[in-house]
C-alpha cells in the first residue's frame, strides 16, 4: 500500500510518532507495521556498525522489509535516521507509493532533551571510555532531504498535533493511490 521513510536525527521523535500513527491508523482498519532502526539493529542488523557503509546496508535491508510489506496491503513506516540522500533516493525508486517524511528539530533542543543520553556521550572528549563515536548530527553527517513529501518540526508543536499532521498526510496519500487505481 504505502511505504513511508520517516527520517531524522536521533531523539527527534520518529519512533513515538510512528507508533502513535500506527495506533490511529489501525483504529481505522488499516494494517500498519513500524520498522524501527533501533529495534531492527537488535534483530536483522546485529552485524552492522554506524559507519557510512553499514548505515547504507542497514537502510537497504530495512527498505527491502518495508517494500515487501507495503506490496502486501500494509502501510510500512521505516523509522530510522537514514542520513544519506543516496539511500533515500534508492528507496524512492521502489515506486510511487514511497513517501519521504522528514522530522526536523533544532539540534540545541535535541541536545537538551537527550532522552537516551547519547548526545552527551557523543560530546565527551576522545579519551573518555563512555564516548559514542560517529554520532549523527555531532560527529557524523545528516544530509537534509532535498525533496521531502512532508516535513515536521518536532521542536514546536505538541506530539499529538504532529501525529495528526502525519496521520492526515498518510490518509491523503492513501486516497491518492486509490484514486490512481480507478
Ligand atoms: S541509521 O543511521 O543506520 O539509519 P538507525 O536508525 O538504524 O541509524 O539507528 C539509530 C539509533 O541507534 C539512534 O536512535 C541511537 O539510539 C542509536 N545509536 C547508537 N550509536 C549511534 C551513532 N553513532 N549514531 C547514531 N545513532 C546511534
Amino acid at each position: 500500500m504505502l511505504f513511508i521513510q520517516l527520517t531524522g536525527l536521533s531523539g527527534v521523535g520518529k519512533t513515538t510518532l510512528a507508533y502513535l500513527a500506527k495506533n490511529k491508523l489501525m483504529e481505522r482498519g488499516y494494517q500498519v507495521e513500524v520498522i524501527d532502526g533501533d529495534e531492527y539493529r537488535k534483530l536483522l542488523c546485529t552485524d552492522l556498525t554506524f559507519s557510512k557503509k553499514d548505515r547504507i546496508e542497514n537502510i537497504r535491508r530495512l527498505g527491502i522489509v518495508s517494500h515487501l510489506l507495503s506490496r502486501n496491503n500494509i502501510i510500512s513506516i521505516l523509522a530510522a535516521i537514514n542520513p544519506y540522500e543516496c539511500m533515500r533516493q534508492e528507496l524512492i525508486n521502489y515506486g510511487k507509493n514511497v513517501k519521504t517524511v522528514w522530522l526536523n528539530c533544532d539540534l540545541e533542543i535535541l541536545i537538551e532533551r537527550d532522552v537516551k543520553g547519547l548526545y552527551k556521550r557523543a560530546m565527551l572528549p576522545d579519551y573518555d571510555p563512555q564516548k559514542v563515536y560517529n554520532f549523527t548530527g555531532i560527529t557524523d553527517p545528516y544530509e537534509c532531504p532535498v525533496n521531502a513529501d512532508l516535513s515536521i518540526d518536532t521542536g514546536i508543536a505538541p506530539i499529538e498535533t504532529n501525529a495528526k499532521i502525519f496521520v492526515d498526510f498518510i490518509l491523503s496519500e492513501i486516497e491518492n493511490i486509490q484514486r490512481q487505481k480507478v
